[in-house]
């Protein structure tokens, strides 16, 4: 079973993220959380049962403890990036996704992913609003992401629809679950609903172990 690293970014689908940890553990996953601050608006530490001798959650206060670092202190992305085999980014939304095709890193989650081994597998469910999910940007984000982590020999003329087979094909270690449509919670239908649960955990299941 493997060390399941669960990134949640500031999706509303963040109100999945403790059904989806106890889905990894129920798994025989060993897993930890790190949450952007928005992805905290949707769903609380007190969600996640696991074991209490353990710290589950960590958020941008554990990377900035207020007595300040020491020498010899945790560096909080870096220890988080060597125990993980797989890094699961569910929900990725869409200012996340932007940040990891330009390598920004402003916040303890997004010094996780610029710091990771591309060697590992990392699991990319993406959230977003339909109309954010059908921009321009997005198919940009992504093809910068495929570019960067891919093998160098896929075409330019794929579309979003085709996204998740061009990333198995050229990108065999990022795996990308694509959104789902339905009726969103904006209220809006179309595409952009994170993957069913699982759906997440059948990857972590197959990619998980390296
Ligand atoms: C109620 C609410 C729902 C949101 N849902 C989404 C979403 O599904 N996808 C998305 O890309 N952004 C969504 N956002 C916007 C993000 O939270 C915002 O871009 C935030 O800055 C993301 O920061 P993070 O990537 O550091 O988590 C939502 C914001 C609010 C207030």
């Amino acid at each position: 079973m493997a060390r399941v690293l669960l990134g949640a970014t500031g999706s509303v689908a963040a109100i999945k993220v403790p059904e989806l940890y106890a889905t990894l553990r129920d798994a025989g996953h060993s897993v930890r959380i790190v949450a952007t601050e928005p992805a905290l608006y949707f769903f609380g530490p007190n969600e996640l049962i696991g074991d209490a001798a353990e710290q589950v959650l960590y958020r941008d206060a554990d990377e900035w403890p207020s007595e300040g670092w020491s020498r010899g202190d945790l560096v909080v992305h870096i220890a988080l990036r060597e125990w993980a085999d797989v890094f699961v980014l569910a929900p990725l939304d869409a200012n996340t996704l932007a940040k990891m095709a330009m390598g920004l890193c402003d916040n303890c989650l997004t010094c996780v992913l610029r710091a990771w081994d591309f060697a590992r597998p990392i699991v990319l469910a993406p959230a977003m609003n339909t109309r954010m999910w059908e921009s321009p940007i997005t198919r940009r984000h992504l093809g910068q992401i495929l570019a960067d982590h891919g093998d160098g020999r896929q075409s330019q003329g794929w579309s979003l629809d085709e996204a998740s087979e061009v990333f198995a094909k050229h990108a065999s270690k990022v795996v990308l679950i694509a959104p789902q449509a339905k009726r969103l919670a904006c209220g809006d239908f179309g595409v952009g609903a994170m993957a069913a649960v699982p759906l997440i955990a059948e990857a972590v299941r197959r990619w998980g172990a390296g």
